[in-house]
């Protein structure tokens, strides 16, 4: 795929970079950002020129309706070095999609495609020295929209602001992950945001992976509000059971996130031959599955966390370990795509963009 520069973005370069200051080997993600950003204010029903200025703080009005509100959407995306030093995006198109659905159940205005796309690509290209060669070195990109229009009023905002920020990263966790099935507590519910990647559905989990970080554990494992009997999505990534030689992962629903690297993994997985089953995965048959050594691994996908397998789990205050195994379907995927969008094999599917 190649993107189309037909569209002007007006572009102001920093004096001086703080790329030298940076270690690159001891990154803490997302806490460092590269030199520039892309930001686009929406003002009397229409998109303006897109900007690409150095990164620097803003001023908003008090009152501005995400403050209040949360109107606030975000897609996580990476950009990758190749041994030729030529810069890849992933499936770029795909968050694009996902951002404007999100804008739509935010009431928020959809982003125009060459604005998200072109700026995207026109950003990376300016920050290339800040992606860096070897598999595991990302630039993780943040595009994301708040509501800037001001006033109390518990209606949508007429401003908004379309921006996009990035950090060099490694990995999302750093040792091993295991999680908490969700007893009490959901992440969304039918007819809710859950589909959304709107902010809110991020901060609402915070106080309850706080108590399962008090315990030990690293996430939690919703489950679904109504019965809490279905397994569904962890706290940054989607999540997959591997019962024998089968997988399975929960149906995207107005509950769970369409997630690009879930979606990619299980075209892998089938490409693969490896069986997957996109249906209700539920606790009692984890749980059983556990109990009779059926249930070999769980792993979860997400941009951020790429592919993370998870040790182990808790319900109801017992632990589950999961075997260390020889042939891990959870590795060998991980592997078929981050080699994929290192453009260290090839791209049967078509899912990288070089910028
Ligand atoms: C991502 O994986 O990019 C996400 O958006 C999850 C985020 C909470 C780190």
């Amino acid at each position: 795929m190649s993107l189309n520069n037909t569209h002007e973005i007006d572009i102001v370069k920093t004096s001086s970079s703080k790329i030298n200051s940076v270690d690159f080997e001891t990154l803490s993600f997302g806490s460092t950002f590269t030199d520039h950003m892309l930001v686009c204010d929406f003002r009397e029903g229409k998109w303006g020129k897109p900007v690409i200025k150095p990164y620097e703080p803003f001023l908003l009005d008090p009152s501005a309706k995400v403050f209040h509100y949360g109107q606030a959407i975000f897609e996580g995306m990476k950009a990758y070095k190749d041994d030729n030093d030529e810069v890849w995006l992933f499936r770029p198109d795909q968050n694009l999609d996902r951002f404007n659905k999100s804008a739509v159940r935010m009431a928020m205005p959809e982003v125009d495609d060459w604005i998200f796309l072109e700026g995207l690509k026109q950003l990376v290209d300016i920050e290339r020295d800040w992606v860096k060669k070897g598999l595991g070195n990302t630039l993780y990109i943040r595009p994301f929209m708040i509501a800037i229009g001001s006033g109390v009023i518990a209606a949508p905002s007429t401003q908004y602001r379309f921006m996009i920020i990035m950090s060099p990263a490694k990995s999302y966790y750093s040792g091993e992950v295991k999680v908490i099935i969700a007893e009490h507590f959901s992440r969304a519910a039918n007819g809710g945001i859950g589909a959304a990647k709107a902010a809110g559905n991020y901060s609402a989990q915070f106080y309850p992976t706080k108590l399962a970080n008090e315990k030990g554990f690293q996430q939690i494992i919703w489950t679904d509000d109504a019965t809490h009997t279905k397994l569904e999505e962890a706290g940054t990534m989607n999540v997959f059971f591997r019962i024998n030689d089968t997988l399975f992962t929960a149906p995207v629903s107005e509950r769970i996130l369409d997630g690009v690297t879930r979606k990619s993994l299980i075209a892998l997985a089938q490409h693969e031959g490896i069986k997957v089953e996109e249906r209700s995965v539920y606790v009692d048959e984890i749980i059983n599955a556990a109990k009779d050594g059926s249930l070999k691994e769980i792993f979860g996908a997400g941009t951020a966390a790429v592919v993370n397998p998870i040790v182990g789990f808790s319900y109801q205050d017992t632990y589950y370990e999961l075997p260390k195994l020889e042939n891990s379907i959870a590795l060998q995927l991980k592997d078929k795509l981050t080699k994929v969008q290192y453009n260290m094999a090839e791209d049967s599917f078509g899912w990288t963009v070089k910028v």
